[in-house]
């Protein structure tokens, strides 16, 4: 196991942590929460999948009238989570939230399966629904709109990327004497610190 401790650059860190975690996770090593709040303050916390991430930071995709785009069009400031069972560790990453390029959405939108594109359509995620039967015809109707042809990547629809301020990295010790090492950004520069457990 690689040792947090010992490292000096947090984007390093993650593409270790990340490698082993896909090696070992069951399923969905990919999977974080991302935590928003709205104008309000009120904090509302859910799963994504991380479907890009460089140095530029963090990306997932979703529906951009969603509850939780909702509350990053009021604050873009979030939170994102990894928790991997199996190795005992936790990544929390804070920071700002921007919506990625058309580029980049198209060219991502264009990796799904087809029926996921058809998805994005036919959700009109976080608002209410009746019944699955309203879903499921909504969905034949996609289905037949888009039928012998492309499906386009909905305009709602595109990806958000989290440029990182703070990394916190924790590692599971025994006697629960855990390790927690803190990156802040200052500029293009991090400082490293740790934290009592
Ligand atoms: C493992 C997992 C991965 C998920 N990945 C995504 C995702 O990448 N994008 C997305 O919009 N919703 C994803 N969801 C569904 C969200 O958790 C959530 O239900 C949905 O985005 C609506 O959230 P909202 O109403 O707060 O906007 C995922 C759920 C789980 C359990």
């Amino acid at each position: 196991m690689i040792d947090a401790c010992a490292m000096t650059d947090p984007f390093d860190i993650f593409e270790t942590w990340f490698a082993e975690a896909r090696e070992t996770e069951l399923n969905d090593s990919n999977a974080m929460t991302i935590a928003t709040a709205d104008a309000s303050g009120q904090p509302s916390a859910r799963m994504v999948l991380l479907k890009g991430h460089d140095r530029t930071g963090f990306v997932f995709y979703t529906n951009q009238e969603s509850r939780k785009a909702q509350a990053i069009a009021e604050n873009g400031k979030a939170a994102i989570l990894f928790h991997w069972k199996s190795l005992r560790r936790q990544i929390r990453i804070e920071g700002v939230l921007l919506t990625v390029s058309d580029e980049t959405a198209d060219a991502y939108f264009a990796t799904r399966s087809r029926d996921s594109q058809l998805g994005a359509w036919a959700s009109d995620q976080s608002r209410p629904l009746d019944s699955r039967e309203t879903f499921e015809a909504r969905f034949a109707e996609t289905q037949a709109r888009f039928e012998g042809s492309d499906v386009p990547r909905p305009p709602h629809w595109s990806g958000y990327r989290l440029t990182p301020q703070r990394f916190e990295f924790w590692q599971d010790r025994e006697h629960r004497l855990h390790e927690r090492t803190i990156f802040l950004r200052d500029d293009d520069h991090w400082t490293k610190g740790m934290l009592y457990p």
